[in-house]
């Protein structure tokens, strides 16, 4: 199958909605990440989801509607979600936080309506549902007139594409369509929310970040560890295919003893060099002491000059896969020691890619 590129204007996004109608897949740009887009009322389609990311049958997918689904009973009438078990009074909480959060980076957990396949939700009792913002998905959502399940669109366990040449390096030939709309502006998957009788959860930490939802809710926000994550939150996942490192701190701090302990995963061979991710700070200078501690040629990309969480945001899956394209054998990682905000999110996400 031949991948083709289409722009986002008005005759590309039509082309693009006659595709979802007719079972095909189209990648298309979210304001988190580019999502592998396919018609959610659809089997064929969803089908092909997992056959293109060789994803396992029991990761769920996240169903993605259109402004017009903004509160619970919208979504009941869309025959995505079932009502019959919240209180009234969880109803009215989710209702205010989809008016707050909604379009954006936040993923809910929601009772699942009978109505839904088990293909998407993988047998789960509950659908994750998210309203993207970015203009070219919404308008995609209006015209197509479908919902749509969209996972991220990389192969399964691999680093998230946040631009169109990164889906077409991962899905080349496996898909018809990419929706090309540049780069994504927040650059992580969204945050997943559910809620459990000891209150709101969150499942992956993403664009939203707790302590909004704290604010908002004005009550804590729970975050679940272990067998109760999100089911495709493997350990190893958002993974580069070269070893990843993440160092035990900052390369402004880093000195040779405490570098010590790193050495043994450093290439024998003299001229084999090593690919450096900077969260904050000059790829430059910080490169060449690298060097000095490596003894070894040094590939450094640096994700913010100014170490501003949005920005090292945007710039981490492009750069994480920037260093795995090139000719480093293996890759070392700045922690992300703030966990504030986005910095839960970007610490998750390069935990996740490292090894160990
Ligand atoms: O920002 C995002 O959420 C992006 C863009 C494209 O919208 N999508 C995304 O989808 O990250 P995906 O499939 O790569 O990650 C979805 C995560 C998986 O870890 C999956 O296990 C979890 O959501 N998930 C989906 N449905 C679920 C359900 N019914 N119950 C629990 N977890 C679910
Ligand atoms: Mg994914």
């Amino acid at each position: 199958m031949k991948t083709t590129f289409i722009d986002p204007t008005v005759e590309g996004i039509r082309k693009a909605s006659i595709a979802i109608q007719n079972d095909e897949l189209v990648a298309i740009p979210t304001e988190t990440v580019y999502g592998l887009a396919g018609n959610a009322a659809s089997p064929k389609a969803i089908a092909y989801v997992f056959e293109a990311k060789e994803r396992p049958s029991f990761d769920p997918l996240i169903v993605h509607v259109s402004t017009q689904a903004q509160t619970c009973a919208k979504l009941e009438a869309l025959k995505l979600i079932d009502t019959k078990t919240l209180s009234y009074s969880l109803i009215q909480k989710i209702d205010a936080l989809l008016a707050r959060f909604w379009p954006g980076p936040l993923t809910l957990l929601l009772p699942k309506n009978p109505e839904v396949s088990d293909l998407i939700t993988s047998g789960l009792p509950q659908i994750a549902i998210r309203m993207p913002k970015h203009p070219i998905a919404q308008a995609l959502l209006e015209i197509s007139g479908c919902s749509l399940v969209a996972p991220s669109a990389n192969r399964f366990g691999r680093i998230s594409p946040t631009t169109a040449e990164a889906v077409f390096s991962e899905l080349k030939d496996r898909i018809a369509w990419i929706l090309d709309s540049g780069t994504c502006s927040v650059g992580i998957e969204s945050t997943i929310l559910g809620f459990t009788e000891e209150g709101p959860q969150i499942l992956r930490p993403g664009g939203t970040s707790l302590e909004s939802l704290e604010t908002f809710l004005q009550e804590r926000v729970l975050v679940a560890k272990g067998p109760l994550q999100a089911p495709g939150m493997l350990k190893s996942h958002y993974a580069p295919t070269k070893p990843f490192y993440l160092l035990p701190e900052k390369m402004n701090t880093l000195t040779s003893e405490r570098f010590y302990p790193w050495i043994q995963h450093l290439p024998a061979s003299q001229t084999a060099s090593v690919g450096l991710l900077l969260l904050q700070g000059d790829p430059e200078q910080l490169g060449r002491n690298f060097r000095e501690l490596t003894r070894k040629p040094v590939i450094a990309k640096s994700l913010s000059l100014s170490g501003d969480l949005s920005e090292i945001a945007q710039n981490l899956f492009q750069s994480m896969r920037a260093l795995d394209d090139s000719e480093c054998e293996l890759i070392f990682s700045e922690p992300c020691l703030n966990t504030q905000g986005l910095g839960f999110a970007i610490a998750d996400r390069l935990q996740r890619a490292s090894h160990a």
